[in-house]
Protein backbone atom coordinates (compact mmCIF):
# COMPACT_ATOMS: atom_id res chain seq x y z
CA UNK A 1 0.00 0.00 0.00
CA UNK A 2 2.59 2.47 0.76
CA UNK A 3 4.60 1.68 -1.65
CA UNK A 4 2.10 2.33 -4.40
CA UNK A 5 1.58 5.78 -2.96
CA UNK A 6 5.28 6.20 -3.47
CA UNK A 7 5.37 5.24 -6.68
CA UNK A 8 2.09 7.00 -7.54
CA UNK A 9 3.77 10.22 -5.80
CA UNK A 10 7.06 9.88 -7.84
CA UNK A 11 5.31 9.30 -11.28
CA UNK A 12 3.27 12.60 -10.04
CA UNK A 13 6.13 14.43 -9.38
CA UNK A 14 8.12 13.52 -12.88
CA UNK A 15 5.00 14.01 -15.04
CA UNK A 16 5.03 18.20 -13.14
CA UNK A 17 8.93 17.99 -13.82
CA UNK A 18 8.50 17.19 -17.53
CA UNK A 19 5.59 19.63 -18.02
CA UNK A 20 7.05 22.67 -16.00
CA UNK A 21 10.03 21.98 -18.54
CA UNK A 22 8.33 21.81 -21.63
CA UNK A 23 6.82 24.88 -20.65
CA UNK A 24 10.27 26.93 -19.89
CA UNK A 25 11.18 25.34 -23.47
CA UNK A 26 8.26 27.07 -25.26
CA UNK A 27 8.43 30.27 -23.47
CA UNK A 28 12.25 30.47 -24.47
CA UNK A 29 11.40 29.89 -28.25
CA UNK A 30 8.49 32.00 -27.79
CA UNK A 31 10.09 34.95 -25.85
CA UNK A 32 9.41 37.92 -27.74
CA UNK A 33 12.48 40.29 -26.93
CA UNK A 34 13.49 42.45 -30.16
CA UNK A 35 9.61 41.58 -32.09
CA UNK A 36 8.49 44.00 -34.47
CA UNK A 37 6.26 43.32 -36.80
CA UNK A 38 5.26 45.17 -39.93
CA UNK A 39 1.88 47.34 -39.42
CA UNK A 40 -0.99 47.57 -41.41
CA UNK A 41 -0.30 51.39 -41.12
CA UNK A 42 3.20 52.91 -41.38
CA UNK A 43 2.67 55.00 -37.74
CA UNK A 44 5.73 55.92 -36.43
CA UNK A 45 6.23 56.51 -33.00
CA UNK A 46 9.23 58.64 -33.56
CA UNK A 47 7.34 60.87 -35.61
CA UNK A 48 4.47 61.52 -33.32
CA UNK A 49 5.83 60.95 -29.84
CA UNK A 50 9.34 62.16 -30.49
CA UNK A 51 9.39 65.09 -33.15
CA UNK A 52 6.21 66.45 -32.41
CA UNK A 53 6.54 65.58 -28.93
CA UNK A 54 3.04 64.38 -28.34
CA UNK A 55 2.36 62.93 -24.96
CA UNK A 56 2.13 58.85 -24.47
CA UNK A 57 -1.25 59.27 -22.50
CA UNK A 58 -2.75 61.41 -25.68
CA UNK A 59 -3.04 58.23 -27.24
CA UNK A 60 -2.52 55.60 -24.53
CA UNK A 61 -4.73 57.31 -22.06
CA UNK A 62 -6.16 53.70 -20.47
CA UNK A 63 -2.45 53.42 -18.88
CA UNK A 64 -3.52 56.18 -16.02
CA UNK A 65 -6.68 54.09 -14.57
CA UNK A 66 -6.68 50.85 -15.55
CA UNK A 67 -5.29 47.91 -16.37
CA UNK A 68 -4.55 48.31 -20.59
CA UNK A 69 -3.05 50.98 -22.08
CA UNK A 70 -4.81 50.30 -25.36
CA UNK A 71 -4.41 51.07 -28.58
CA UNK A 72 -6.08 54.50 -29.99
CA UNK A 73 -9.30 54.31 -32.01
CA UNK A 74 -8.84 55.53 -35.80
CA UNK A 75 -10.66 59.05 -35.05
CA UNK A 76 -8.51 60.01 -32.36
CA UNK A 77 -5.93 60.01 -35.15
CA UNK A 78 -8.43 62.21 -36.99
CA UNK A 79 -8.46 64.71 -34.57
CA UNK A 80 -5.11 66.11 -36.27
CA UNK A 81 -5.30 63.41 -39.99
CA UNK A 82 -8.74 65.22 -40.73
CA UNK A 83 -6.33 68.72 -41.96
CA UNK A 84 -2.65 67.11 -41.85
CA UNK A 85 -1.46 65.10 -44.53
CA UNK A 86 -4.60 63.74 -45.41
CA UNK A 87 -3.54 62.74 -49.06
CA UNK A 88 -0.82 60.36 -48.19
CA UNK A 89 -2.05 57.11 -49.07
CA UNK A 90 -1.28 55.86 -45.32
CA UNK A 91 -3.72 58.33 -44.15
CA UNK A 92 -6.14 57.64 -46.98
CA UNK A 93 -5.92 53.71 -45.26
CA UNK A 94 -7.63 55.83 -42.28
CA UNK A 95 -10.13 57.09 -43.68
CA UNK A 96 -11.36 53.96 -45.21
CA UNK A 97 -11.38 52.08 -42.60
CA UNK A 98 -13.60 54.43 -40.31
CA UNK A 99 -15.90 55.15 -43.34
CA UNK A 100 -15.82 50.98 -43.44
CA UNK A 101 -16.50 51.13 -39.49
CA UNK A 102 -13.58 48.96 -39.67
CA UNK A 103 -11.16 48.70 -36.57
CA UNK A 104 -7.11 48.73 -37.93
CA UNK A 105 -5.47 45.36 -37.41
CA UNK A 106 -2.72 46.27 -35.34
CA UNK A 107 -0.82 43.60 -34.79
CA UNK A 108 -0.05 43.24 -30.88
CA UNK A 109 3.81 43.10 -29.56
CA UNK A 110 3.56 42.46 -26.16
CA UNK A 111 2.04 39.67 -24.84
CA UNK A 112 2.07 37.90 -21.60
CA UNK A 113 0.48 34.58 -21.21
CA UNK A 114 -3.06 34.53 -19.80
CA UNK A 115 -2.07 33.01 -16.49
CA UNK A 116 0.35 36.01 -15.66
CA UNK A 117 -1.72 39.31 -14.64
CA UNK A 118 0.02 43.12 -15.06
CA UNK A 119 -1.89 46.45 -14.57
CA UNK A 120 -0.51 49.27 -16.18
CA UNK A 121 -2.30 51.67 -13.46
CA UNK A 122 -0.60 50.28 -10.49
CA UNK A 123 2.47 51.45 -11.97
CA UNK A 124 2.12 54.39 -14.56
CA UNK A 125 0.44 55.97 -11.04
CA UNK A 126 3.45 55.19 -9.21
CA UNK A 127 5.47 57.33 -12.00
CA UNK A 128 7.40 54.52 -13.35
CA UNK A 129 7.82 55.70 -17.22
CA UNK A 130 6.69 54.09 -19.72
CA UNK A 131 10.82 53.84 -21.42
CA UNK A 132 11.69 52.09 -18.45
CA UNK A 133 9.16 49.19 -19.79
CA UNK A 134 9.00 49.83 -23.33
CA UNK A 135 12.75 51.28 -24.31
CA UNK A 136 13.52 54.43 -25.94
CA UNK A 137 9.72 54.58 -27.45
CA UNK A 138 9.73 58.23 -28.71
CA UNK A 139 13.17 57.02 -30.98
CA UNK A 140 11.14 54.03 -32.68
CA UNK A 141 9.85 54.14 -35.93
CA UNK A 142 8.38 50.71 -35.69
CA UNK A 143 6.90 49.67 -32.74
CA UNK A 144 9.61 46.85 -31.19
CA UNK A 145 9.59 44.51 -27.71
CA UNK A 146 12.60 46.35 -26.12
CA UNK A 147 12.55 44.08 -22.39
CA UNK A 148 12.12 40.53 -21.98
CA UNK A 149 9.13 40.45 -20.09
CA UNK A 150 10.07 37.55 -18.06
CA UNK A 151 8.67 37.05 -14.34
CA UNK A 152 12.97 37.29 -13.37
CA UNK A 153 12.13 40.97 -15.11
CA UNK A 154 9.05 41.84 -13.33
CA UNK A 155 10.50 40.35 -9.79
CA UNK A 156 14.15 42.06 -10.40
CA UNK A 157 12.78 45.64 -10.38
CA UNK A 158 10.28 44.90 -7.86
CA UNK A 159 13.27 43.50 -5.98
CA UNK A 160 15.24 46.64 -6.73
CA UNK A 161 12.70 48.94 -5.58
CA UNK A 162 11.78 47.00 -2.48
CA UNK A 163 8.41 46.11 -3.49
CA UNK A 164 7.74 43.40 -1.18
CA UNK A 165 6.18 43.22 2.47
CA UNK A 166 7.31 45.08 5.45
CA UNK A 167 9.77 42.32 7.06
CA UNK A 168 11.82 42.02 4.22
CA UNK A 169 12.47 45.35 3.77
CA UNK A 170 15.84 45.22 5.44
CA UNK A 171 17.87 48.58 4.76
CA UNK A 172 15.44 49.57 1.69
CA UNK A 173 14.13 53.39 2.12
CA UNK A 174 10.46 52.35 1.39
CA UNK A 175 7.27 53.22 3.43
CA UNK A 176 7.49 50.53 6.11
CA UNK A 177 3.76 51.37 6.69
CA UNK A 178 2.69 50.25 2.72
CA UNK A 179 1.54 46.60 3.00
CA UNK A 180 2.56 45.47 -0.72
CA UNK A 181 3.59 42.35 -2.19
CA UNK A 182 5.51 42.52 -5.24
CA UNK A 183 6.57 39.34 -4.36
CA UNK A 184 3.71 37.41 -3.60
CA UNK A 185 2.82 34.84 -6.47
CA UNK A 186 -1.27 35.37 -6.18
CA UNK A 187 -0.52 39.20 -7.18
CA UNK A 188 0.52 38.29 -10.54
CA UNK A 189 -0.88 35.03 -10.93
CA UNK A 190 -4.60 34.27 -10.48
C1 LIG B 1 -0.58 59.63 -31.79
C2 LIG B 1 -0.90 58.48 -30.99
C3 LIG B 1 0.18 57.78 -30.19
C4 LIG B 1 1.10 58.36 -29.32
C5 LIG B 1 1.29 59.82 -28.98
C6 LIG B 1 1.84 57.25 -28.74
N1 LIG B 1 1.40 56.08 -29.27
FE1 LIG B 1 2.01 54.22 -28.74
N2 LIG B 1 0.85 53.37 -30.19
C7 LIG B 1 0.01 54.08 -31.05
C8 LIG B 1 -0.51 53.18 -32.07
C9 LIG B 1 -1.46 53.53 -33.20
C10 LIG B 1 0.03 51.91 -31.80
C11 LIG B 1 -0.19 50.60 -32.59
C12 LIG B 1 0.74 50.56 -33.80
C13 LIG B 1 2.16 50.25 -33.46
O1 LIG B 1 2.41 49.29 -32.71
O2 LIG B 1 3.06 50.97 -33.94
C14 LIG B 1 0.88 52.06 -30.61
C15 LIG B 1 1.59 51.04 -30.00
C16 LIG B 1 2.32 51.18 -28.83
C17 LIG B 1 2.93 50.09 -28.09
C18 LIG B 1 2.89 48.63 -28.49
C19 LIG B 1 1.56 48.00 -28.25
C20 LIG B 1 1.61 46.51 -28.50
O3 LIG B 1 1.14 46.10 -29.56
O4 LIG B 1 2.14 45.79 -27.66
C21 LIG B 1 3.57 50.64 -27.01
C22 LIG B 1 4.37 49.90 -25.95
C23 LIG B 1 3.38 52.06 -27.08
N3 LIG B 1 2.62 52.36 -28.17
C24 LIG B 1 3.93 52.96 -26.19
C25 LIG B 1 3.92 54.34 -26.35
C26 LIG B 1 4.71 55.26 -25.56
C27 LIG B 1 5.62 54.88 -24.44
C28 LIG B 1 4.43 56.52 -26.03
C29 LIG B 1 5.04 57.84 -25.60
C30 LIG B 1 6.51 57.90 -25.63
C31 LIG B 1 3.44 56.37 -27.10
N4 LIG B 1 3.19 55.04 -27.28
C32 LIG B 1 2.86 57.41 -27.82
C33 LIG B 1 -0.30 55.42 -30.94
C34 LIG B 1 0.38 56.34 -30.16
C1 LIG C 1 -1.82 65.57 -32.33
C2 LIG C 1 -1.78 65.41 -33.78
C3 LIG C 1 -1.64 64.01 -34.37
C4 LIG C 1 -2.34 62.88 -34.03
C5 LIG C 1 -3.39 62.71 -32.94
C6 LIG C 1 -1.91 61.86 -34.95
N1 LIG C 1 -0.97 62.34 -35.82
FE1 LIG C 1 -0.10 61.32 -37.35
N2 LIG C 1 1.04 62.94 -37.79
C7 LIG C 1 0.99 64.15 -37.12
C8 LIG C 1 2.03 65.02 -37.64
C9 LIG C 1 2.34 66.44 -37.19
C10 LIG C 1 2.69 64.28 -38.67
C11 LIG C 1 3.87 64.73 -39.53
C12 LIG C 1 3.34 65.39 -40.75
C13 LIG C 1 4.45 65.83 -41.66
O1 LIG C 1 5.42 65.07 -41.88
O2 LIG C 1 4.34 66.94 -42.20
C14 LIG C 1 2.02 62.99 -38.73
C15 LIG C 1 2.35 62.00 -39.65
C16 LIG C 1 1.69 60.79 -39.78
C17 LIG C 1 1.93 59.80 -40.82
C18 LIG C 1 2.89 59.93 -41.98
C19 LIG C 1 2.13 60.48 -43.16
C20 LIG C 1 3.03 60.69 -44.35
O3 LIG C 1 2.63 60.32 -45.44
O4 LIG C 1 4.12 61.25 -44.16
C21 LIG C 1 1.11 58.74 -40.56
C22 LIG C 1 0.98 57.45 -41.35
C23 LIG C 1 0.37 59.05 -39.34
N3 LIG C 1 0.73 60.31 -38.92
C24 LIG C 1 -0.55 58.19 -38.75
C25 LIG C 1 -1.25 58.50 -37.59
C26 LIG C 1 -2.11 57.57 -36.90
C27 LIG C 1 -2.38 56.13 -37.32
C28 LIG C 1 -2.62 58.21 -35.82
C29 LIG C 1 -3.53 57.68 -34.76
C30 LIG C 1 -3.08 56.52 -34.03
C31 LIG C 1 -2.06 59.56 -35.83
N4 LIG C 1 -1.23 59.68 -36.91
C32 LIG C 1 -2.38 60.55 -34.92
C33 LIG C 1 0.11 64.51 -36.12
C34 LIG C 1 -0.78 63.66 -35.50
C1 LIG D 1 6.28 48.29 -15.32
C2 LIG D 1 6.32 48.05 -16.73
C3 LIG D 1 5.45 48.87 -17.66
C4 LIG D 1 5.25 50.24 -17.67
C5 LIG D 1 5.79 51.28 -16.71
C6 LIG D 1 4.40 50.50 -18.81
N1 LIG D 1 4.10 49.34 -19.46
FE1 LIG D 1 2.99 49.15 -21.14
N2 LIG D 1 3.09 47.10 -21.01
C7 LIG D 1 3.83 46.41 -20.07
C8 LIG D 1 3.56 44.99 -20.21
C9 LIG D 1 4.14 43.89 -19.34
C10 LIG D 1 2.65 44.85 -21.28
C11 LIG D 1 1.99 43.55 -21.80
C12 LIG D 1 0.70 43.38 -21.01
C13 LIG D 1 -0.11 42.15 -21.30
O1 LIG D 1 0.11 41.46 -22.29
O2 LIG D 1 -1.03 41.87 -20.49
C14 LIG D 1 2.38 46.20 -21.78
C15 LIG D 1 1.54 46.51 -22.86
C16 LIG D 1 1.37 47.79 -23.37
C17 LIG D 1 0.58 48.12 -24.54
C18 LIG D 1 -0.20 47.13 -25.39
C19 LIG D 1 -1.69 47.26 -25.14
C20 LIG D 1 -2.08 46.94 -23.72
O3 LIG D 1 -2.65 47.81 -23.07
O4 LIG D 1 -1.82 45.82 -23.26
C21 LIG D 1 0.66 49.47 -24.72
C22 LIG D 1 -0.01 50.31 -25.80
C23 LIG D 1 1.49 50.00 -23.65
N3 LIG D 1 1.90 48.95 -22.85
C24 LIG D 1 1.79 51.35 -23.48
C25 LIG D 1 2.37 51.89 -22.33
C26 LIG D 1 2.48 53.32 -22.05
C27 LIG D 1 2.01 54.44 -22.96
C28 LIG D 1 3.07 53.43 -20.82
C29 LIG D 1 3.35 54.70 -20.03
C30 LIG D 1 2.23 55.62 -19.82
C31 LIG D 1 3.35 52.08 -20.36
N4 LIG D 1 2.91 51.19 -21.29
C32 LIG D 1 3.99 51.77 -19.16
C33 LIG D 1 4.67 46.96 -19.13
C34 LIG D 1 4.73 48.31 -18.80
C1 LIG E 1 5.71 40.48 -10.17
C2 LIG E 1 4.92 39.49 -10.83
C3 LIG E 1 5.14 38.02 -10.57
C4 LIG E 1 5.28 37.38 -9.35
C5 LIG E 1 5.32 38.02 -7.96
C6 LIG E 1 5.34 35.97 -9.64
N1 LIG E 1 5.26 35.76 -11.00
FE1 LIG E 1 5.31 33.94 -11.96
N2 LIG E 1 5.29 34.87 -13.78
C7 LIG E 1 5.14 36.23 -13.96
C8 LIG E 1 5.12 36.51 -15.39
C9 LIG E 1 4.98 37.89 -16.02
C10 LIG E 1 5.25 35.27 -16.06
C11 LIG E 1 5.24 35.04 -17.57
C12 LIG E 1 6.55 35.31 -18.20
C13 LIG E 1 7.50 34.18 -17.99
O1 LIG E 1 7.12 33.03 -18.26
O2 LIG E 1 8.63 34.44 -17.53
C14 LIG E 1 5.36 34.25 -15.01
C15 LIG E 1 5.54 32.88 -15.24
C16 LIG E 1 5.44 31.91 -14.27
C17 LIG E 1 5.46 30.48 -14.52
C18 LIG E 1 5.58 29.84 -15.90
C19 LIG E 1 6.87 29.07 -16.07
C20 LIG E 1 8.02 29.87 -16.50
O3 LIG E 1 9.08 29.80 -15.85
O4 LIG E 1 7.94 30.57 -17.53
C21 LIG E 1 5.33 29.84 -13.31
C22 LIG E 1 5.28 28.33 -13.06
C23 LIG E 1 5.25 30.90 -12.29
N3 LIG E 1 5.31 32.13 -12.91
C24 LIG E 1 5.12 30.65 -10.93
C25 LIG E 1 5.22 31.63 -9.94
C26 LIG E 1 5.29 31.37 -8.49
C27 LIG E 1 5.21 29.98 -7.86
C28 LIG E 1 5.40 32.58 -7.86
C29 LIG E 1 5.56 32.88 -6.37
C30 LIG E 1 6.75 32.32 -5.74
C31 LIG E 1 5.39 33.61 -8.91
N4 LIG E 1 5.28 32.99 -10.14
C32 LIG E 1 5.46 34.97 -8.66
C33 LIG E 1 5.03 37.19 -12.96
C34 LIG E 1 5.14 36.98 -11.61
C1 LIG F 1 10.79 49.07 -13.79
C2 LIG F 1 10.24 48.53 -12.57
C3 LIG F 1 9.10 47.56 -12.60
C4 LIG F 1 8.89 46.50 -13.45
C5 LIG F 1 9.77 46.06 -14.61
C6 LIG F 1 7.68 45.84 -13.01
N1 LIG F 1 7.15 46.49 -11.93
FE1 LIG F 1 5.47 45.95 -10.90
N2 LIG F 1 5.73 47.53 -9.63
C7 LIG F 1 6.72 48.48 -9.74
C8 LIG F 1 6.52 49.52 -8.73
C9 LIG F 1 7.39 50.73 -8.50
C10 LIG F 1 5.35 49.11 -8.00
C11 LIG F 1 4.75 49.78 -6.76
C12 LIG F 1 3.70 50.74 -7.05
C13 LIG F 1 3.26 51.42 -5.75
O1 LIG F 1 4.13 51.86 -4.99
O2 LIG F 1 2.06 51.46 -5.55
C14 LIG F 1 4.88 47.87 -8.62
C15 LIG F 1 3.77 47.18 -8.17
C16 LIG F 1 3.27 46.03 -8.75
C17 LIG F 1 2.12 45.28 -8.29
C18 LIG F 1 1.25 45.64 -7.09
C19 LIG F 1 1.73 44.96 -5.84
C20 LIG F 1 0.82 45.30 -4.67
O3 LIG F 1 0.93 44.63 -3.63
O4 LIG F 1 0.01 46.22 -4.77
C21 LIG F 1 1.96 44.20 -9.13
C22 LIG F 1 0.89 43.14 -9.06
C23 LIG F 1 3.00 44.27 -10.13
N3 LIG F 1 3.79 45.39 -9.87
C24 LIG F 1 3.15 43.39 -11.19
C25 LIG F 1 4.18 43.44 -12.13
C26 LIG F 1 4.35 42.49 -13.23
C27 LIG F 1 3.42 41.33 -13.53
C28 LIG F 1 5.46 42.88 -13.91
C29 LIG F 1 6.10 42.25 -15.11
C30 LIG F 1 5.27 41.93 -16.25
C31 LIG F 1 6.00 44.07 -13.25
N4 LIG F 1 5.19 44.38 -12.17
C32 LIG F 1 7.15 44.74 -13.64
C33 LIG F 1 7.78 48.48 -10.62
C34 LIG F 1 7.98 47.55 -11.64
Amino acid sequence: MLRKVFIGTALLATIILIISLIIQESRRVGSNQGYEPDQPIAYSHKVHAGDNKIPCLYCHFGAEQGRHAGIPPANVCMNCHSKIKKDSPEIVKLREAIDKNQPIDWIKVHRLPDFAYFNHSQHVTANVPCQECHGPVETMTRMRQDQPLTMGWCISCHRERGIMPPEEHQDLNRDKTKAIGGMDCAKCHY
